[in-house]
């Protein structure tokens, strides 16, 4: 009769110190986006409601990144960043007159930290939990297609004037707005088709125009993306 009472406590004893490990590994994430992350990300929302608050932006906004991003795409990324806007978050801080146009000045642009790959996992897992705006997407969306390169290509410069801002290859396009070349790895579909057709619904005061797509045409464009990411990817 003894013996009883201490299995119990060895046994309650066992179920807390095994709580208490997984707990800790659950919450690795969220510690590292409060530590590391959070000094340039916003995490909680709302998006920047005025231009200075804009301006003032470190990094993209990462509240609604489980709506948004590929979890695959990040956490390899989070290893291995690369520039995905070619002069920063606002163009206007980064460019400086050279001899024929604009240029970037690369001295005022920082590498993004590169994460080892336990941290990259574990802090996508996180990110990926963050699903602000799911009013703004629906499952299902875009409808899986094809697009020949040289249709998407005047899609997205001539009758859209998409280029003017994104870049479609390397050191090949507008420099205002991230690189599209990556977006169709980067980025879900069902987003693109959503953000396409009213990116304010995301992001109030981004300077990435509502072109009114029709429907026709947001599916087109987003064939149009992941081709581009087809191809860059070879
Ligand atoms: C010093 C500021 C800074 C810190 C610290 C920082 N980031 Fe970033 N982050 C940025 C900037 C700026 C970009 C845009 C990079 C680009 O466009 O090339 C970015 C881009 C990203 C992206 C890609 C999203 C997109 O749409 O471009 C992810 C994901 C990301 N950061 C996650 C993180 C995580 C996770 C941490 C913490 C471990 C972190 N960042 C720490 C500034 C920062
Ligand atoms: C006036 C410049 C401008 C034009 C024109 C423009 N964009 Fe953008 N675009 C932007 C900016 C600025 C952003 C958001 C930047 C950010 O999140 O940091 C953006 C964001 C995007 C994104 C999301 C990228 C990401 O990584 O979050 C896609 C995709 C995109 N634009 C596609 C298009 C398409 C397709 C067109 C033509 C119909 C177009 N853009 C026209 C400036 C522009």
């Amino acid at each position: 009769m003894k013996r009883r009472p201490n299995l119990t406590i060895r046994f309650v004893a066992g179920t807390a110190l095994f709580s208490v490990v997984l707990t800790c590994a659950a919450a690795d994430g969220e510690q590292l986006l409060a530590s590391r992350c959070a000094g340039c990300h916003n995490l909680t929302g709302p998006a920047p409601a005025t231009l200075q608050a804009l301006w003032d932006r470190k990094g993209p906004d990462l509240f609604y990144a489980g709506n948004k991003y590929k979890a695959l795409w990040m956490q390899q990324w989070l290893q291995k960043p690369t520039r995905i806007r070619p002069a920063g978050m606002f163009y206007a801080a980064h460019i400086k007159p050279g001899p024929k146009s604009d240029e970037i000045d690369d001295a005022t642009l920082d590498k993004h930290p590169a994460l080892s790959p336990e941290d990259a996992k574990a802090v996508t897992a996180v990110l990926m939990q963050r699903k602000s705006g799911s009013d703004f997407v629906t499952a299902g969306a875009y409808t899986p297609g094809t697009i020949s390169s040289s249709t998407g290509e005047m899609m997205f410069d001539k009758f859209r004037g998409c280029l003017a801002c994104h870049e479609i290859e390397p050191g090949f396009g507008g420099l205002s707005g991230p690189e599209v070349y990556t977006a169709g790895a980067r980025l879900q579909e069902d987003y693109l088709i959503s953000y396409l057709r009213n990116p304010q619904a995301w992001d109030p005061k981004t300077f990435m125009p509502n072109k009114h797509l029709s429907d026709t045409d947001l599916q087109k464009l987003v064939h149009y993306l992941r081709l581009l990411s087809e191809e860059s990817e070879r």
